[in-house]
């Protein structure tokens, strides 16, 4: 008798346990989908706005079949292989930008991201993703529902648990044992253990993720004083990035140019006539013409007044600056620009499509020393190289594969003290 109340109890503790991990996953995955997509894929995709691929919002339904849809997002280039009609269709649409490869996603992770773009609110405008309100209150259902569900069950084990040990006590009773009176729930052990085991699994995993996420901004993307558009400029107008961020090339700092570069071309240009839309994140239209004379602002200049401009009138424009890398690590665009030759792209994603510029690498220390592994230094007619004249000659002799060549690792680009102070 004894041990088949043992058995039942350490039934009922074990379904609960299962429970609540299986809907604790549910949820965390709810959680997840958020960071999984600003780690993975916000650096092309925004729910409702074209960036470098498409808007994602109602893309289940577009693709209706979720196999071929999770194929995609695992390996596109695969699903392109197969000749489907849709997938190329939209690839030939989006110029054949590639995109990445994600083959590690497991099936719950793109649940998660998918119902992470359900949950985004549509914006108020007419934007090109329709149906984006109905998508919403599902993603918010789910959620409601895994919560109510987790509840209802949690409630069902707890009474169980009750049943179970008034049963003992009765049948304690019938048999003549003397026993205790049944210790009440929120003084009982197991119960207690419980809640601290479900509290120490959410707190570790919280911590987890926030850790994870500590100074990491990738994607981060913030409202600028002057809506200033990367893909006007750089895109449309083909203005050089060095134009601009000259610094790029001599020394550490890229810069911001200040509004005399500005000026240089805004005295004749006031008004903004191009074809591009300008479109923030949240969806809503700018008015680019508007958007100049927020410049003029800062310029001191009114062409009402006079056509001369006094750049001693000019301010300062409070650009919030995007990529920022902790005080303890030492980087040099003009290391990387002019003597590693890097495009500014590699690190920086297309900016000349981008209107704000966002972070689009992780900036971690894995970023910078995974790249340094894999990359060859370009030695070829570079001056910068004389130096490493041993290496030069190992090239001539053969002595190193010239197709393999030599990465920054093995001129030190992976010692500590190369990057940090
Ligand atoms: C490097 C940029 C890039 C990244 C990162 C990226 N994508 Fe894409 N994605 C694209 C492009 C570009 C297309 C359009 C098709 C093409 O050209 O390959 C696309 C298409 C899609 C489509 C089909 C859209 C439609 O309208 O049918 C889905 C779904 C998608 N991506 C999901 C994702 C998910 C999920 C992630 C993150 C795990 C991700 N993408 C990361 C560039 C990217
Ligand atoms: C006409 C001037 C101009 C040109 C050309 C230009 N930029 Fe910018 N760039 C700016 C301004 C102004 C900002 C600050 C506003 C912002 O962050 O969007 C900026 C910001 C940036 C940032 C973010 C800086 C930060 O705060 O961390 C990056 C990265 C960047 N530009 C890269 C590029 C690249 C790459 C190109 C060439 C494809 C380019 N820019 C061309 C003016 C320019
Ligand atoms: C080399 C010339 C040049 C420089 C330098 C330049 N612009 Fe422009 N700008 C243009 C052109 C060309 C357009 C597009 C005009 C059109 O299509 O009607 C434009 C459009 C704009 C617009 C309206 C579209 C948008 O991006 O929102 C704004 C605002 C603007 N510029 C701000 C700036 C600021 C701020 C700077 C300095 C950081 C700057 N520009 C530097 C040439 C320049
Ligand atoms: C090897 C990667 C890499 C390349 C290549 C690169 N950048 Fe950067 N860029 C960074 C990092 C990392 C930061 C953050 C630096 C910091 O916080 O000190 C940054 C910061 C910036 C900033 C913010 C202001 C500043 O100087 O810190 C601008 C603007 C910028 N980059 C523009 C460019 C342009 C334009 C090019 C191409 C000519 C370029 N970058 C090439 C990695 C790179
Ligand atoms: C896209 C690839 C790439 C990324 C990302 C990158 N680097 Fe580099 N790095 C290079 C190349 C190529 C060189 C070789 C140029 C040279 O030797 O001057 C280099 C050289 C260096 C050097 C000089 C090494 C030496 O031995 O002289 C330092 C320091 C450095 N990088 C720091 C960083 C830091 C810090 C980051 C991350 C914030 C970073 N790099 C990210 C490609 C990269
Ligand atoms: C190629 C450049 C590079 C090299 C080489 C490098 N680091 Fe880092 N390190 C970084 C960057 C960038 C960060 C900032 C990461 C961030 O903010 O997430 C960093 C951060 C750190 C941190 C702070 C913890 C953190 O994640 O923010 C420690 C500690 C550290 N590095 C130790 C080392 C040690 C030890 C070595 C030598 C074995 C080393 N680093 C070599 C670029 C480098």
């Amino acid at each position: 008798m004894i041990h088949y109340r043992r058995i039942a109890k350490a039934l009922v503790s074990l379904v609960l346990v299962v429970i609540s991990c299986l809907f604790g996953n549910d949820l965390f995955a709810q959680a997840n989908g958020q960071a999984l997509f600003s780690a993975n894929c916000a650096s092309c995709h925004a729910p409702y706005k074209d960036l470098t691929g498409p808007a994602l919002a109602g893309v289940e339904e577009r693709w209706g079949d979720n196999k071929r849809l999770y194929a995609w997002i695992r390996n596109n280039q695969a699903v392109l292989k197969t000749g489907d009609k849709y997938a190329n269709e939209l690839y030939l649409k989006w110029n054949k930008t590639p995109m990445n490869l994600f083959p590690n996603l497991t099936d719950p992770e793109i649940d998660a991201i998918l119902s992470y773009i359900k949950s985004v609110p549509a914006p108020n405008t007419e934007g090109p993703a329709g149906g984006g309100a109905t998508a919403t209150s599902q993603g918010e259902d789910n959620t409601l529902l895994y919560g109510i569900l987790t509840l209802v069950l949690a409630v069902i084990a707890l009474i169980l648990l009750q049943v179970n040990s008034n049963l003992k006590k009765l049948s304690d009773d019938k048999e003549g044992h003397p026993s205790l009176d049944p210790v009440p729930f929120w003084r009982n052990k197991a119960y207690i253990a419980l809640i601290a085991i479900l509290l120490f699994c959410i707190g570790g995993y919280m911590t987890v993720t926030g850790a994870i996420g500590l100074g990491r901004t990738k994607g981060y993307n913030p409202t600028q004083p002057i809506y200033y558009s990367h893909k006007v400029h750089a895109g449309t107008n083909q203005i050089s990035c060095l134009y601009c961020h000259g610094g790029a090339q001599e020394g550490k700092h890229a810069n911001i140019p200040s509004v005399n570069v500005c000026m240089n071309c805004h005295m004749a240009i006031n008004e903004y006539t191009g074809k591009d839309k300008l479109i923030t994140a949240e969806g809503k239209e700018v008015d680019g013409t508007n958007e100049i004379k927020k410049l003029y602002e800062y310029a001191g200049f009114d062409p009402a007044v006079s056509k001369v401009w006094d750049p001693s009138k000019a301010k300062p424009i409070d650009w919030t600056r995007v990529h920022s890398l902790p005080d303890h690590v030492y980087f040099n665009h003009s290391q990387h620009v002019k003597a590693g030759k890097v495009q500014c792209q590699t690190c920086h994603g297309e900016v000349q499509k981008m209107d704000a510029a966002y972070q689009f690498a992780e900036l971690s220390m894995g970023w910078c020393v995974n790249c340094h592994r894999t990359t060859q230094v370009q030695f070829k007619d570079n001056g910068f190289y004389s130096i490493y004249q041993k290496f030069h000659d190992d090239l001539k002799n053969g002595r190193i594969d010239s197709t393999k060549g030599i990465t920054v690792e093995k001129i030190g680009g992976t010692e500590c003290q190369k990057c940090h102070y």
